[in-house]
């Protein structure tokens, strides 16, 4: 039998190339998600219960990036997660969240905070608008009180099709934060917030849907019911879904893709996780728009310790790459990320875009509370496979391990870890991107593509790598 070499970030470096570029606002991340998904920067964050839920993936989507929702939550709760993406970055809501004015303040308070809003229209039983009421109305409002009693029946309203310019000039003259549309006969319509028009004007790299949301993915598995929660997810907006398991270039995954595609030819999709060219051409040919690469590579992953099987990520990313080339389908390295140079080689090997879990893990955005331990802060971050989240998930199913389980009957491909709190998820893209623009550089590349075309890597010895290194001085 012969044996292959595998490679990965830290065995290699990037030659550095001639550069005509003395500033890194010269550079392009603009990259490839899919097929038909364009990103402003080519990171994604990853499909996990301790990185990816709503807020994660509207600070992913207000940098230029995505992220992808996980789906170890009931349908309604992912698609949930998706609405509240969608929500959160368009300049017209189509569809506010109403309460009828008989309604109690308590119970307005309620569900405004349920749906993650500040404010709600009172509706009429007709739909017809009736008033409104926002954080001011409730702030010392009576909860045994009706909505109808405090609520401000004196709404400004906006017709349908105003534009962000006359919304502004508007909420500005009343100074109000809120601005209904309504129809003719007073039907609600829409809803425009001030909140959004400021998002629009903050995040100009932001990646939009065609209405201007930001956009999102979201995960859904092989088995049970991935075509009902696939049609669910569709149906909140997400605009892109990922069928993720752990060993992706096999049947179940193949036939889940074929069966998605068929239940919905619109649907962009992107599938993993593979390692190699004959699970990306396997995929392809199913049908996917982008594929996931990556097996055993991530932080928390133990399968290549407990399975003996996996590539290492450059190689897989590489040997990947030829395949995807040749039919114009898009790329994502998933896992082993830790640095903006893993990131920059994983995109120079020919990954169009890169997905991380350990980075983001323990961010402000991420699912998750702070721990502190010996005056550190830390937040949990844990493989999908871990006995934890295993076993968390099937309490969430209603069928919890009884107290007497063996837990030998769980083989965990995933450890749960502690990383440390490191702020906000928008500074950690910006040091990444900034890296990545460096590293471009380097290249002698304005644009993903360029560097992809001009990249040489050189293999390091253990020498090498600890060159790489800072050395011989003790790091302030
Ligand atoms: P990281 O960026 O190196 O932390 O890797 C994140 C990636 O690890 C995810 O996007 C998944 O592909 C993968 N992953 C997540 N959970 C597990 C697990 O329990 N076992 C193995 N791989 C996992």
């Amino acid at each position: 039998m012969e044996i292959r070499d595998g490679l990965t970030f830290d065995d290699v470096l990037l030659v550095p190339k001639y550069s005509d570029i003395s500033s890194r606002s010269q550079t392009d991340l603009g990259t490839r998600l899919s097929r038909n998904i364009r990103l402003n920067i080519p990171f994604v964050s990853a499909n996990m219960d301790t990185v990816t839920e709503s807020s994660m993936a509207v600070a992913m989507a207000r940098a230029g990036g995505i992220g992808i929702i996980h789906r170890f939550l009931t349908i309604a709760e992912q698609a949930g997660e998706v609405l509240k993406v969608k929500r959160s970055g368009s300049v017209v809501i189509e569809s506010p969240y109403t309460i009828p004015p008989d309604r109690t303040v308590g119970g307005a308070l309620a569900y405004a905070a349920e749906k993650g809003v500040s404010g709600l229209l009172v509706a009429g039983p007709d739909g017809r608008l009736a008033g409104i009421i926002t954080e001011r109305d409730l702030l010392f409002a009576d909860h045994a009180g009706r909505v109808a009693d405090v609520m401000t029946r004196d709404v400004v309203t906006a017709r349908p099709g105003v534009s962000a310019e006359e919304a502004k000039r508007l909420m500005h003259e009343h100074r109000i934060e809120k601005l209904p549309i309504t129809d003719g006969t007073g039907q609600i319509r829409g809803l425009v917030t001030s909140k959004d028009i400021t998002n629009a004007a903050d995040y100009p790299d932001a990646s939009k849907d065609g209405k201007g949301r930001p956009l999102v993915g979201a995960a859904v598995g092989v088995r049970g019911d991935f075509l009902e929660r696939s049609e669910a997810l569709l149906g909140a907006g997400a605009d892109v879904l990922v069928v993720d398991i752990a060993h992706g270039h096999s049947e179940n995954e193949l036939g889940t893709v074929r069966s998605i595609k068929k239940a919905f030819p619109d649907c962009e999709l992107i599938a993993g996780n593979i390692a190699t060219a004959a699970g990306a051409e396997d995929l392809i040919r199913a049908g996917v728009d982008a594929v996931k690469v990556g097996v055993g590579s991530g932080s928390i992953c133990i399968t290549r310790v407990v399975t003996g099987s996996g590539v290492p990520q450059l190689t897989a990313v590489m040997d990947c790459a030829a395949a995807c080339r040749d039919h114009g389908v898009p790329l994502i390295s998933d896992g082993g990320t830790r640095t903006s140079g893993d990131a920059t080689k994983a995109l120079a090997a020919g990954a169009s875009s890169v997905m991380l879990g350990g980075m983001l893990g323990g961010t402000d955005e991420s699912p998750g509370t702070v721990l502190t331990k010996n005056g550190k802060r830390f937040k949990v971050y844990r493989g999908m496979a871990s006995l934890a989240a295993s076993i968390g998930r099937k309490a969430k199913e209603g069928a919890a391990p009884p107290p007497d389980a063996d837990l030998n009957d769980y083989v965990a491909e995933g450890v749960e870890a502690m990383v440390p709190h490191k702020g906000s998820v928008t500074d950690i893209i910006k040091q990444l991107a900034g890296g990545l623009r460096s590293g471009l550089s380097y290249c002698g590349a304005h644009t993903i593509p360029q560097m992809q075309e001009n990249a040489e890597f050189i293999k390091m010895s253990r020498a090498g790598f600890a060159e790489s290194q800072p050395h011989d001085v003790s790091v302030v």
